[in-house]
């Protein structure tokens, strides 16, 4: 019985370490589950990928250092995408859509990419 108690604390405290690694331990993500209804409602996706990964029609939008004005005024004032009045998307959603592009996961560096090495 005390073996198995024993056990029981290894896996839970195996388990807290590998939890504190992840990055959500680290930085609490802000809950970003609106905004991506957002981004599949208003089919930015059709464009730029359920991921932001880009596609035939739209550029890749992750990662992007573009802070949440220069996103508006693209997003508001464009020339190859279709522009989205405040009237059809307002601010507040498109601040959510923002934010839950933000959270992407960035793509892994060229030299971190196994099968492009060729050593
Ligand atoms: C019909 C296709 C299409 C849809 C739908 C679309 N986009 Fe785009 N998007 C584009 C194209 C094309 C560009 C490049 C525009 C240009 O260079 O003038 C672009 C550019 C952008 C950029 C700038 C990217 C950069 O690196 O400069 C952002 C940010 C963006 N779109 C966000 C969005 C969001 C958010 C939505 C949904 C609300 C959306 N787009 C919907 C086609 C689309």
């Amino acid at each position: 019985m005390h073996r198995l108690r024993l056990y029981f604390s290894i896996t839970l405290l195996t388990l807290a370490a590998l939890a504190s690694d992840t990055p959500f331990a680290q930085e609490p993500m802000a809950d970003v589950s609106s905004g991506k209804a957002l981004y599949d409602t208003f089919q930015c996706w059709q464009c730029h990928g359920y991921e932001g990964q880009g596609g035939r029609s739209g550029p890749r939008l992750v990662p992007s250092s573009y802070p949440y004005v220069v996103f508006n005024q693209v997003v508001r004032y464009t020339n190859l995408m279709p522009a989205y009045s405040p009237n059809e998307l307002s601010d507040a959603q498109l601040k959510k859509i923002y934010e839950f592009v933000q959270s992407l996961p960035k793509p892994s560096a060229l030299e971190d990419v196994s099968k492009l090495k060729f050593d």
